[in-house]
């Protein structure tokens, strides 16, 4: 049967008071989340509070993290600096607002690949390239920096257009499939079947209760990475209960 997995990117959403509160209503409603496949990630700084308070069993990962793993890099977060299953790296924040380039995101995900993490490496167009009909060659660029074999790691490749994300419109279930499928393509000309046996494809860019169900239909889609909605315990509840996860 196929599983859901449901990825909730709090961003810089809330502070440690809120992730505290949001994991007191996680708990209290045990029945509803209780071993689902769901992982949430915090800020950095409140990861620590998140794993001390949750009372049910839910993955936690990070949302980026330094190339290094230790050493003089002032401000930075080792991914080896806390007990984590999953580090999310590339997303379009980091490549636009942080100016990481393909270079910088290729050696955070070999790190990541080389610890005890499991990366989930965001790929998306922008508006422009799409308009441009740029989007298949961008996709295809962001993904020229896989390893060559994944030795039995588990990869996710999270497909987040960079317009669909936070501003509500998301993109017809015909482009998902087309751009999934591009990248499952490129995926198949890369990895044997056993790599491809690991590796997960997500969708990510405006997803909230309101079009789960719709989003589901694309059979490609493994799982969400959700934004604003997974910030707020009511929608992340919502559409825990539309997944039926
Ligand atoms: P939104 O769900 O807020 O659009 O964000 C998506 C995203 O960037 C998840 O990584």
């Amino acid at each position: 049967m196929r599983k859901i997995t449901l990825a909730a990117n709090w961003k810089m959403y809330l502070d440690e008071s809120n992730s505290i509160s949001f994991i007191h209503k996680l708990n209290a409603d045990k029945d509803l989340f209780s071993d689902k496949d769901i992982i949430l990630f915090p800020s950095h700084a409140c990861i620590r509070a998140v794993k001390d308070h949750l009372d049910i069993s839910l993955k936690i990962g990070m949302q980026d993290c330094d190339m290094h793993t230790q050493g003089a890099y002032t401000g930075s977060t080792s991914i080896n600096s806390i007990d984590i299953d999953s580090c999310i790296v590339g997303h379009s924040e980091r490549r636009i607002v942080y100016k990481e380039t393909n270079s910088i995101i290729s050696d955070k995900l070999n790190t990541i690949l080389s610890s005890n993490a499991n990366p989930i490496l965001c790929i998306g167009e922008t508006l422009k390239e799409k308009n441009e009909n740029l989007a298949i060659s961008v996709l295809d660029k962001q993904l020229s920096i896989l390893p060559q074999d994944l030795d039995g790691k588990q990869l996710t490749i999270a497909y987040e257009p960079v317009w669909a994300i936070g501003s509500g419109d998301v993109p017809s279930n015909e482009y998902i499939n087309e751009m999934l499928s591009s990248i499952k393509n490129r995926l198949k000309s890369l990895y044997s079947d056993t790599d491809l046996h690991n590796i997960k494809l997500f969708y990510g860019g405006s997803v909230d209760a309101s079009n789960i169900e719709e989003l589901l239909s694309v059979k490609l889609i493994d799982g969400f990475l959700v934004g604003s909605a997974s910030a707020n315990f009511e929608k992340f509840k919502e559409i825990v209960r539309k997944i039926k996860l």
